[in-house]
């Protein structure tokens, strides 16, 4: 490290992150008034509510429009619907998990908001659990203290949500779907605000090979970045497109040291690659509890919510756990649980254990932490807006600051919902500004996908769970040289490869600024929470030749 910027050691770092995909000239043009890139609950959810504010919408995808994280989801969507239960006690215990990291005033929209979201949904057709008097069933997950989670077909919540509103989209004819696109670059005007995005459409049609949609808006919802670690709960898909387009054009990058490792993955064996099996947490929600190799409960001594502790706080214990016993795996028992209650309150992962040859009812379920979640992304204000004029950002590719340093269970679909209907609510009230987009300062320099694997083994070795300086440095100086790497021709998985570089780059930089345990960011080197030096966050954004920026910001947003 060298010289200061904004408050935090500079990296000397040689490498740089291209900016731009691709140089291509655009083969075709469309038009809309707004862009919603990505097909999960708040890129499905947005353009309902642009619909809503009379905006024509092109929805774009890059698969089939129901791929992607939504569709996993099996836990729920939070809300404060219970009558012993108030968007206040939603507020402090996301706060707690958060762990003095939140933005206050945005968890305080999500809570109160939340409610509403989850009914407008249901008027949209989403059909979630009831109870004997017709009120929707609420379960419990980590670091809640009441049951708040509704749940839909058991544990197949996202299903649910991405079938009604796939069927939503589908009905209304001001919403065009393109799938199989695979977005690239966002394409700017003379002033610095965003006119449309770069696409790579898939087949040989009017629309096929790379084409420009070009609208005043652009909504990025295109998920998280799993892909970057070799074994996590995310699809194939999640390879952090938006996020990198984001940083690619300038934009505010904060909190991706923040990554969540879900504490429940079913253990595969060590070769296991690529998307591993959830096994929701709702399940220690309904009462099964973590055993240690050897057959022993240890949540009990590590908190007072003992296996209903934070998400960060329980996959520390097991990771401890695991290191004393020698073990890859500790056990998941839920035998007590009874047949009818797994038959009836978790159908998907019931039928996930037993194709896999272990039976819940009679059998522990062998399990560890991996990787689920990143609670950074694009920097937006309260209104999902990002510091690009025109680009919002919605849903986990989105940094809103509801989650802190570690987001609680089941917050991540409500933050989809709640910000989508401010996005809409923006747009609504802006007659954006029409301009002809400028060309793209610097070509690309993209990556081979052959370099992927050997990436995604570094982040897992050196950027997990536990982390130190020495970890860190390691990974950068594996990392760090692929950005020179011959220049690849251009196809979705180099494409892909290079935006996952991209996003390992920043992510490991700031988690060896970060010089702090905190939440799900865990420094061996320096293990405690350090409020005096690091109750900030971590902002990256690259400059016109490519060269990374890092600065610490308020939580609350510039001053
Ligand atoms: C789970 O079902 O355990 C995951 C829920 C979440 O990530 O919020």
């Amino acid at each position: 490290m060298n010289n200061h910027h904004g408050g935090v050691p500079e990296l000397n770092a040689s490498a740089l992150i291209p900016t731009r995909l691709s140089a291509d000239e655009p083969g075709w043009t469309t038009r809309a008034d707004v862009i919603v890139v990505g097909s999960g609950i708040a890129g499905l959810t947005t353009a309902i509510h642009a619909r809503q504010a009379g905006k024509t919408v092109l929805l774009v995808t890059k698969a089939r429009v129901s791929e992607g994280s939504t569709q996993w989801a099996q836990g729920g969507i939070a809300a404060a619907l219970a009558d012993d239960d108030s968007p206040e006690e939603h507020l402090v215990d996301t706060l707690v998990a958060g762990v003095g990291l939140c933005d206050e005033e945005a968890v305080r929209i999500l809570v109160t908001q939340g409610p509403p979201a989850l009914r407008q949904l249901i008027a949209l057709g989403a059909r979630f659990d009831t109870d004997a008097t017709g009120a929707i069933s609420l379960t419990r997950e980590g670091g809640h203290h009441h049951d708040r989670i509704a749940h839909a077909g058991g544990d197949a919540t996202g299903a649910e949500v991405s079938r009604a509103l796939v069927a939503a989209v589908a009905r209304d004819a001001g919403i065009e779907l393109v799938e199989n696109a695979l977005v690239l670059d966002l394409l700017l005007d003379s002033t610095g605000a965003a006119q449309g995005v770069t696409l790579h459409v898939m087949g040989t049609g009017q629309r096929g090979g790379v084409g420009a949609a070009l609208a005043p808006n652009v909504v990025l919802a295109t998920g998280g970045f799993g892909q970057v670690f070799g074994q996590t709960t995310n699809p194939y898909v999640s390879t952090g497109d938006g996020v990198a387009l984001a940083m690619r054009a300038g934009a505010d990058i904060a909190d991706l040291e923040f990554v969540q490792f879900h504490p429940t993955v079913m253990w595969l064996g060590p070769l296991a690659q690529g998307q591993q099996p959830l096994v929701s947490e709702a399940v220690r929600g309904e009462g099964a509890f973590l055993r240690d190799i050897d057959g022993t409960r240890f949540m009990e001594a590590e908190h007072p919510m003992a296996d209903l502790a934070p998400r960060d706080v329980v996959a520390k214990a097991i990771m401890r756990r695991m290191r004393a016993c020698g073990s890859s795996h500790v056990w998941l028992d839920g035998r007590h649980l009874g047949a009818d209650m797994w038959i009836s309150r978790f159908p998907t992962i019931l039928e996930s254990c037993r194709t896999r040859g272990i039976d819940p009812v009679t059998d522990l379920i062998p399990v560890a932490p991996a990787q689920h979640y990143v609670s950074g992304g694009v920097r937006t204000d309260h209104w999902g807006r990002s510091s690009i004029r025109g680009l919002f950002a919605c849903g986990e590719v989105a940094c809103t600051g509801v989650h802190g340093a570690n987001r609680l269970a089941s917050n991540s679909l409500l933050e989809g919902l709640v910000f989508a209907g401010r996005i809409g609510e923006v747009l609504a009230g802006t007659e954006a500004v029409v301009r002809d987009p400028v060309e793209g300062r610097v070509g690309p320099g993209l990556l081979p996908h052959g370099v992927r694997r050997a990436m995604q083994q570094t982040m897992d070795e050196h950027v997990g769970v536990l982390r130190s300086q020495s970890s860190l440095e390691l990974a950068e100086g594996e990392l760090w040289p692929l950005s020179t790497a011959a220049g690849a021709r251009p196809c979705t998985e180099d494409w892909e490869t290079t935006n996952i570089h991209a996003l390992a780059c920043v992510l490991t930089r700031h988690a060896l600024l970060r010089e702090e345990t905190r939440g799900s960011h865990w420094r061996e080197d320096f293990p405690e929470r350090d409020d005096t030096r690091w109750q900030t966050r971590l902002v990256t954004s690259i400059d016109e030749n490519g060269a990374l920026h890092t600065r610490t910001e308020p939580i609350g947003g510039p001053e």
